[in-house]
Parts: C-alpha cells; structure tokens; sequence
C-alpha cells in the first residue's frame, strides 16, 4: 500500500546506497533538500543541554524538579510572552485593491447571493458512495471556471453570478463548520482585526533569520513565534533554528530529513500507527524505514522497537516520536524510547523527531503529561498551527537545534539567504495568525482550552458508554475512538474520519458540549435502525480499543 516502506533492495535499485547520502565526493555547498550532506555526526549527547534529571542548564531559568509532578503551566518559563497589545484601528489599505470594492450596480449583490446558480456554475453533488479511484479524478463537485462575455463588464452579470456563488459557498462553510468533529482543527476563533492585512501579498520566501530583499514579508512575527516555541521546549534563543512550514507534513518532512542528514545511513523507525507523512518522508528521501509495532493503544511498543534495533546495530536510527498519532491520539513513550535506544547501544547514534502535529501544543498544559523537552536528547519538534492552536489557514511550527542547521545549510545567492527550509516562498499571512492568537490567549488560555477539552472528551466516551458504543480515550489525549458508524451518510454529515472498524472524533476548543449532545442523540437515534432494535449486532472492536472498552455482545460484561 501507498505507506508501506521501500525494501532494502529496492532503495538500492532506486539509488539509494550508491549516490546520495553517501556519495561523498559531492560538494558540500548545495541546497539542504536536494543534496544530502557528508556524515556531519554530530553527537547529540555532546550538547550542553543534555538532558540529566538533576541538571539545570541555567539554574535561573528552569527551578522545578524533575521528581516532583509536574507544575501546572506555564512551565519553564520564567519569561511570559509580552503582554497582548491591542491591534491599532485599521489602517486605509484603499489604494491596494484586492477586487472586492470593485464597482457593481448597487444592491446587484445581494440580489444575486439569493438568486440560484447558472447550471454551469452549480455545483454537481455526487450522492452515495464516495468510490476511490486510483488514476482516475472524482469531480465530484466543481466550480466550473467560463470565460467572460463580452458584454460582462458592462452589464455587471459576471460580478454577480460570482458573488452567488461566493455565497452559496459560504452558507456551506457555515453549515460544514457546525458539523465538524472528526478531524483535530480548531474552528473557534475571531481574527477580525488581521482582514486589513489580506490585501498584501506576505511572503517570508527563505530563512526566517536572514532578511530577504524582498520586503513584504512578516519575519519580526514569524521570530516572535519561534522564540515562544522554542522557550516551551526548552531552548534557548542562541540554541534553536525553526520556521513556520505549510503544516504538520512539512515539519515532518523536514525533521526527518535533518535526521538523515545528521546520519546520511540512519535507518529510519517509525511506529505503524505514524502518520503517513512520516512513510512519505522515507519514500521521497530513499531511507529504508522500518515499521515497529504498537500496543492497542496506538503507542510505539519499545519491546519489538528494540527487537527491531538490534536487528540492524550496525547503522544509526532516526525515529519519529509521535506526540499524539492521528487515529487514537497516543503518545509515545520518548522517556521509554530514548532508554531502549541506549540499552540497545545506539548512544550517539541516534536522531529523534517528535512529531507533534496534533498534540504538541496540547500536553505541555496537560498535568503529569511526559514532557517534550530539548533537554533531553532530540533533534526536531514539529507542531500543526490549524490543529489545536486554531489558525485558519494550514500553517505548523519546525523547531530544531541549531547545530544541526549550521552544518546543513547553504548560501543561496538568488535570495541572499541560507537554504534551510523545505519550501521556498512561505506564507507570510501564517506567523502574524499564529503571533496573534498566542499572544492573546498565552499560556493561561491555552491551558484552560486544553481542560475543556479533555473534560469534554471525558463527558463524550462516557456518554457513548453509558449508551452502549463501545469507546476508548488514551490518558492524555482529547481524541475518542469509538466503533465505526454503520451508515457512510452519518460518517459524512459529521465529517467523521474512520480506519477499518473504528472512528473517531477530536475534541478541540470548538466542540461544545451542546455540539456533542447533538451528535449522541443522533448516533444513539441511527444506531436503533442500524442495529434493528437489537436484532443484529455492533461489532467486536476489541482488537482496536482492547476488551475493556469494547461493548459488543462478547465482552460487554
Ligand atoms: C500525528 C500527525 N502528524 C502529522 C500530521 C500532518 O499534519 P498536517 O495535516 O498539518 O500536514 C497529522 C495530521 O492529522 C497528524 O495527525
């Protein structure tokens, strides 16, 4: 299948092993993405920050102790983030048009929003069963794009037709946003004040440290975001390198890839429940991977990751740590990782990318929650901005060692900057998104957010116990995996993302408990007709979610 990890031999066929990383003649002064660098080993347990239980790195700055449960946040950080300034009042941004004033016959508008679509321009809706087809596109539903008439400009047809469709288009979002469970974004938030900014083209082309020429960027943000990432996790300004990346993907991309850099022969290990992004990485970069099993609970089983290391003690490993994995919402052991890593002799030579795409900004609030921290040995963090944190556009946070980066880069002469990062142009909308919404909500909310919704994940698994559905929810996490709903409708009117015979939905700050109440009662209502009064059966999901949690006739007790 699409994530299944290239064979040994097959990476030789396909180069890997011969060119590549380990082609040493290559120069060393090329772009970080396309040419993979000279084994630049650099022993993470050399670093200063070296995470030791009684070891501060500043004492100033970290005064908790590791034996004691860990405090409430903000968590070592002594230094809270400036205090929110309110947005000065919109600036005149007239001259720069964006095409929204552009003039209409009044009221044309409005008219045309109520008024039904052209049938070119009407969406065809697909009912039924959504097939998969591979080497086939499904145009399922289509804005059709037509040429103007002539007269169109005239007559202000055009205009209208497209401000119907604009706003048909909106009344969708607003119905779609009110039945969103499934997947792990936070639709709960007001950036009005940024709409002034949308008439600017941002863009942070190159390294987020290096000025650009171009100047319509917004870097003094997008610095301001890392910084706060890096302090949550440990490293100091002079320590860290990161960027805002497109996603959670592109940090994965990218940590792996400095992984593979750092250790040109790692093999990379990443447990069956990572996200398929990981398994991309090791396709794109032709690094052999190997799979490591994982317990019911969706985290990284340490007794077959050991098996599997000492399988292939002659080459370092690069593993992806998952900080929450998209299906059950477990996290990893890193505490457990890192020991099995040492025990099994792979002491500096092993590189670890927490992936913390969904949940990495989630557990530094969570209470007795291992913490994810630079002091001990890791290379990369990586961390979704549309996820928990609530941006309206994809958007995600890399944080890596600087170390790692200065031996990696190189001078690109075109933007007068170091190439570093995955992309080249980088949405410059993104950091000012992400600097806002920290700053307005800081450590205190974030951490109240982060109580709601596992009180809410709570109130939901015990909900659909208390009907019979068999659920689980993994200690700290706000994702609920429960079985599988019979009925594909219900799946997407809920917008419910499902693997094999288990679903799931993710609480975040959006989802209330009035939207959850609904929900139930429609599941427990469809359920009746599904199941016909208890004439057939729901299915066993014990293999999913272990006995204790699944309700099927067998294991309910
Ligand atoms: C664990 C995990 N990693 C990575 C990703 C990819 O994140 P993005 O969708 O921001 O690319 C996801 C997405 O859900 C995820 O759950």
């Amino acid at each position: 299948g699409p994530s299944e990890a290239r064979t040994e031999d097959e990476g030789r066929r396909l180069g890997h092993g011969g060119v590549g990383p380990h082609d040493h003649d290559r120069p060393i002064n090329q772009s970080l993405f396309f040419s993979p660098m000279r084994g630049t080993r650099h022993s993470l347990l050399n670093q200063p920050n070296h995470f030791h239980p009684d070891l501060k790195s500043k004492p100033t700055q970290h005064s908790h102790r590791i034996s004691a449960p860990p405090p409430p946040p903000p968590i070592h950080t002594p230094t809270p983030p400036p205090p929110f300034q309110p947005p000065p009042t919109p600036a005149m941004t007239g001259t720069i048009a964006n095409g929204v004033a552009a003039p209409t016959a009044p009221g044309l508008r409005e008219k045309a929003a109520a008024a039904p679509l052209p049938e070119e321009l009407a969406p065809e809706v697909v009912e039924g069963e959504r097939e998969i087809v591979l080497g086939r596109n499904m145009h399922a539903s289509c804005f059709a794009v037509k040429e103007p008439d002539a007269d169109d400009e005239f007559t202000g047809e055009r205009e209208a037709t497209m401000a119907g469709v604009l706003a048909r288009y909106r009344r969708s979002l607003v119905e779609r946003t009110k039945h969103h469970l499934g997947y792990p974004y936070n639709l709960d938030f007001e950036y009005g004040a940024l709409s002034q900014l949308q008439h600017f083209s941002i863009n942070n082309l190159g390294d987020p440290f290096i000025e650009s020429n171009y100047g319509v960027h917004s870097r003094q943000f997008e610095v301001g975001v890392l910084d706060w990432f890096a302090r949550l996790w440990d490293l100091e300004k002079d320590e860290y390198w990161g960027y805002i990346t497109n996603c959670g993907t592109e940090g994965n991309l990218h940590g792996i890839l400095v992984g593979r850099e750092v250790f040109p022969d790692g093999i990379l290990y990443a447990s069956r429940d990572s996200h398929y992004s990981v398994f991309k990485a090791a396709r794109m970069y032709r690094m052999d991977c190997v799979k490591v099993d994982t317990l019911v609970s969706g985290e990284i089983d340490c007794a077959d990751f050991g098996r599997k290391l000492l399988e292939n003690k002659d080459k370092p490993a690069i593993i992806n740590v998952n900080i929450g994995t998209t299906v059950k919402g477990a996290v990893d052991d890193l505490d457990l990782v890192i020991e099995t890593l040492e025990k099994s002799g792979f002491k500096d030579r092993f590189y670890i990318h927490c992936d913390g795409a969904l949940f990495g900004l989630m557990m530094p609030f969570v209470k007795q929650a291992p913490r994810v921290s630079f002091k001990k040995p890791i290379g990369s963090v990586s961390v979704s901005g549309h996820k928990f944190v609530g941006c309206p556009m994809p958007c995600g946070v890399q944080i890596t060692r600087l170390n790692h980066i200065n031996a990696l880069s190189s001078n690109v002469e075109y933007l007068a900057s170091r190439d570093a990062t995955i992309m080249g142009s980088r949405n410059g909308h993104a950091p000012i998104f992400l600097w806002y919404t920290l700053n307005r909500k800081g450590y205190k909310g974030f951490q109240k957010e982060v109580q709601k919704c596992l009180r809410n994940a709570h109130y939901l698994k015990d909900r659909l116990k208390d009907a019979g559905i068999s659920a689980m929810l993994n200690e700290l996490s706000s994702t609920v995996v429960f079985e599988r709903p019979k009925d594909e409708e219900f799946v997407r009117r809920w917008q419910l993302a499902c693997e094999g015979s288990i679903s799931h939905v993710v609480v975040m700050p959006s989802v209330t408990v009035d939207k959850l109440d609904t929900f139930l009662n429609e599941l427990v209502e469809k359920r009746v007709t599904w199941y016909q009064e208890g004439k057939c059966q729901s299915p066993c999901i014990a293999a999913d979610v272990g006995q204790e949690n699944c309700l099927c006739t067998l294991h309910k007790t």
